[in-house]
C-alpha cells in the first residue's frame, strides 16, 4: 500500500509544470522517429530522454505525465528507429534509461492509502489517482477533521443522515459517513477523473466492509473487475457528477436551465436534497467557491446542515463564498482549527499537514444552515 505524503496545492503546479515539460520532451522524440537520420533531431532526442528520465526518476508527478502523454510507446519507437539506424550509444543509453524510469511509483496501476483515522473506527482504504487526474485524485488531510466528526456522532443520528459529500476526490469522506452508519450517501464532483478514482475508492469500500475482503483481497478484486459500479449497498451509496456552477445556474436562473448530461457517470439529481452537506478544501478561487455556495444553499433539505473544512488562501475565497451563501439564505458560522485538531490519524501524527501560519486566513470549518430551520443543530454556534 502506498504511503504517499498527502495533497496539497503543490500537486497543481506540479503537475502542471510536469504537463508541460513532457509535452515538449515528447515532441522532441516524435520528430526523431519521423527522421532518424537527422543529426540534429537525434541530438535534441538525446537531451530530451536524458531530461525526461531524471525528472521521472526523482518525481512520480513527471512519471505519471509521462505515462499518460504515451512516453512509453513512444520511447519504443525512438530505440527501435535508432537501433535500425545504429545510433550512437549515448542516445540509445538516454532512451533506454528514460523507458526504465516509468516503471516506478507513478506506473502503478492502483495507488491505494490505507487510512484510520480514529481508534474507534476501522482502517478505510482510499483508492489516489495520478496527478493530472485533478486536484481530487490525492487525499487532502483536512477530510480527517469531518471524519471523527461522523465517527463521534451517535448512530442512532446518523442511521437519519443522508449526506452529500461535495469535491469528493478520492471519496474518504463519503465512505466514512457510510460507515458510521448514514442511510444514504452520496459522494460527488465536478471532475471526470475524481469521479473514477472515488468509484474505485467506493467498490474498495465495498469489498473490505460489506464483503469482509482483507485489504490484499479487497484490492486485487478492485483489479481484477471488468467496470466498477457507481452504486453500491442496493444505493445506500453512490457516486454522482455533481458540478456547483450547474448549481448555480440552476440557483440564479431558475429551473428552466439545462446542463448537459456526462454519458458515462451519472449525475446527481437537479432537485436532490440531503440533510448533511459536507466538504473538504473546496475553496481555492473565488468563482468556484462562489458557486460551491449556491450548490450547499440548493442541497440542504430543510432542517439539514451544512460542513465544509478546509485552508483558507486567501481571505477574498471566504469572502466570496460567505456572501453567497447568505445570499442564498444560509446562516454561516466560521471557526479557526488547528491543523493537528483537523488531521491527526489515530496515533496521533498530523500527517504532514502545512502549518496554519502557511495560509492567509489559516485553517477553519464553516457550519451552515437555512435561514429557515429550526434552531436546533449547533445552539452554541453564534449563527449570524
Ligand atoms: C482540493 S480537492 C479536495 C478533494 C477532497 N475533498 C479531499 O479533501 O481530499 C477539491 C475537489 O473539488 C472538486 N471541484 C472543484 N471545482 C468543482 C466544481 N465546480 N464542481 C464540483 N466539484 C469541484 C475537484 O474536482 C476536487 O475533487
Amino acid at each position: 500500500m502506498a504511503d504517499a505524503r498527502l495533497g496539497d496545492e503543490a500537486d497543481l503546479y506540479e503537475a502542471m509544470v510536469a504537463n508541460e515539460r513532457v509535452e515538449g520532451w515528447m515532441d522532441v522524440l516524435q520528430d526523431y522517429v519521423g527522421r532518424p537520420g537527422d543529426a540534429s533531431a537525434a541530438c535534441r532526442a538525446k537531451r530530451a530522454a536524458q531530461e525526461l528520465a531524471e525528472a521521472a526518476s526523482q518525481s512520480t508527478a513527471y512519471e505519471e505525465e509521462a505515462i499518460a502523454c504515451g512516453a512509453p510507446s513512444t520511447l519504443e519507437a525512438a530505440l527501435r528507429a535508432s537501433l535500425s539506424r545504429g545510433a550512437e550509444e549515448k542516445l540509445l543509453s538516454a532512451l533506454s534509461t528514460s523507458l526504465a524510469s516509468l516503471c516506478g511509483e507513478g506506473a502503478a496501476q492502483v495507488r491505494v492509502r490505507s487510512v484510520r483515522f480514529s481508534s474507534a473506527c476501522p482502517t478505510v482504504l482510499v483508492r489516489e489517482g495520478a496527478l493530472g487526474d485533478g486536484l481530487g485524485a490525492r487525499l487532502w488531510g483536512s477530510s480527517f477533521f469531518l471524519c471523527r466528526v461522523f465517527a463521534a456522532t451517535d448512530p442512532r443520528v446518523m442511521a437519519h443522515e443522508t449526506v452529500l459529500e461535495l469535491g469528493t476526490g478520492v471519496g474518504l469522506l463519503g465512505c466514512v459517513a457510510s460507515l458510521c452508519g448514514a442511510s444514504h450517501v452520496v459522494m460527488s464532483d465536478g471532475e471526470r477523473g475524481a469521479l473514477h478514482v472515488a468509484r474505485a475508492t467506493m467498490a474498495l469500500h465495498q469489498a473490505k466492509h460489506r464483503d469482509g475482503c482483507d485489504d490484499e483481497r479487497a484490492v486485487a478484486s478492485v483489479c481484477a473487475a471488468a467496470t466498477l459500479p457507481w452504486e453500491v449497498a442496493e444505493g445506500a451509496l453512490c457516486v454522482r457528477r455533481l458540478d456547483w456552477r450547474d448549481d448555480r445556474r440552476r440557483m440564479e436562473a431558475g429551473e428552466a436551465t439545462h446542463v448537459d448530461a456526462d454519458v458515462d457517470v451519472p449525475t446527481l439529481s437537479p432537485d436532490a436534497t440531503f440533510t448533511w452537506v459536507v466538504g473538504s478544501e473546496l475553496l481555492y478561487d473565488v468563482s468556484c467557491a462562489e458557486a460551491c455556495a449556491a450548490s450547499c444553499a440548493r442541497r440542504l433539505a430543510p432542517g439539514g446542515r451544512a460542513h465544509l473544512v478546509g485552508a483558507v488562501r486567501d481571505r477574498a475565497y471566504l469572502d466570496g463564498f460567505l456572501e453567497q451563501a447568505r445570499r442564498w439564505k444560509l446562516r454561516t458560522c466560521v471557526r479557526a482549527l488547528d491543523p493537528e485538531e483537523i488531521a491527526a490519524d489515530a496515533d496521533g501524527r498530523t500527517l504532514g499537514l502545512r502549518r496554519a501560519s502557511e495560509y492567509e486566513g489559516g485553517y477553519v470549518e464553516i457550519l451552515m444552515d437555512r435561514r429557515d430551520a429550526p434552531h436546533d443543530w449547533h445552539v452554541a454556534i453564534p449563527f449570524e
